[in-house]
């Protein structure tokens, strides 16, 4: 039978072996996945595992520096690198969904190689990948049709002409969740939801400006601070908001204002590849809604999105 116990024993003894004194780069997100992989094998080889963490200007308000902190806290070698303006340059305009997703995936690449070549004699490349990640992108980059491309599996290999290793590719979400606890990685950071590859960049319906950017931050921080102030962010797989190119009449004392609308999504799942939208309490709802419109300058209407997946993706890019 499969114990964490016994699985970070031998992960850990197989990856001494395997990369014995070599160094090995790896990309941090901040993520469940990556931050367990990460810790895995800096178990086996220590500083020899050089970790880079990206500020791609499309992570949640505060993430960059609160998780670079708990890795530095974890012991990690880690180098935080602030990429915003790099990424904004690269989206400036974009409005295809595939195409913005193809300009951070192709900015991220660029901005990790140049950091990784940095290092001197990296042969390896450390990735979070798990289980069901290949069988998604096998799906969903099938030969016929891209629903959506993750740019987080693929392209940094073959560019980079370093030898992968993955070692939670075996894994399902909740095995990868009991390793972290046995490594002793803080449960917040093991509870945390997933968040998206590309980001607020796919949650920006339309054109990205550090602006909106801003907007989207703040709200998202308004819901999912609410959601765990009520103890629902638990109770919900995934959560967050997205910002319409949208913009609605409304009123402020006598003023008539015209400003952006938001939608809010939590969905229930148990893998993503299908979720129920979250039957989030009505009382909970308004708190969140008129707390985004008091707190949130520029935008005066929120509105839940009650759609489920399929036909419906989690994300709405
Ligand atoms: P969809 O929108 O396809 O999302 O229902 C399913 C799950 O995958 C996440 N997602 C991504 N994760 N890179 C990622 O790392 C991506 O490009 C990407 N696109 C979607 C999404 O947040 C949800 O958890």
């Amino acid at each position: 039978d499969w114990t964490s116990d016994q699985f970070v024993e031998v992960t850990v003894a197989d990856l001494q072996k395997k990369l014995g004194n070599d160094r090995v780069v790896m990309a941090l997100s901040g993520g469940v996945d990556s931050t367990v992989a990460a810790i895995l094998v800096h178990k086996a080889i220590g500083k020899n595992l050089h970790c880079i963490f990206v500020d791609n200007g499309l992570l949640r308000k505060g993430e960059f520096e609160q998780v670079l902190d708990s890795y530095k806290h974890m012991g990690l070698n880690i180098k935080g690198v602030d990429a915003k303006e790099k990424f904004y340059t690269a989206l400036a305009g974009l409005t295809d969904p595939e195409a913005k997703r193809k300009a951070i995936g192709k900015t991220f690449i660029d901005v990790f190689d140049e950091e990784s070549h940095a290092l001197t004699d990296v042969k390896w490349l450390g990735q979070g990948t798990i289980y069901p990640d290949i069988i998604e992108s096998v799906s969903v980059k099938g030969p016929s049709v891209t629903i959506k491309s993750h740019h987080n599996v693929g392209g940094l290999p073959e560019k980079m002409k370093l030898k992968i290793v993955e070692p939670l590719n075996t894994l399902f979400k909740d095995e990868v969740r009991l390793v972290g606890k046995t490594l002793g990685i803080d449960p917040t950071i093991l509870g945390r939801h997933p968040f998206p590859g590309p980001g607020l960049g796919i949650r920006i319906l339309g054109d990205i400006t550090a602006d909106k950017v801003r907007i989207l931050q703040e709200v998202d921080s308004v819901f999912i601070g609410g959601l765990r102030e009520h103890g629902l962010y638990d109770k919900v797989w995934q959560a967050g908001a997205m910002l319409l190119p949208v913009q609605s009449v409304g009123v402020m004392g006598d003023e008539r204002t015209y400003e952006r609308v938001v939608s809010l999504r939590a969905v229930t799942s148990t893998d993503g590849m299908t979720a129920d939208w979250a039957h989030l309490p009505y009382e909970f709802l308004a708190t969140v809604s008129s707390d985004i419109i008091n707190k949130v300058k520029g935008v005066n209407r929120v509105v839940y999105d009650i759609s489920s997946k399929p036909p419906a993706t989690i994300e709405w890019e």
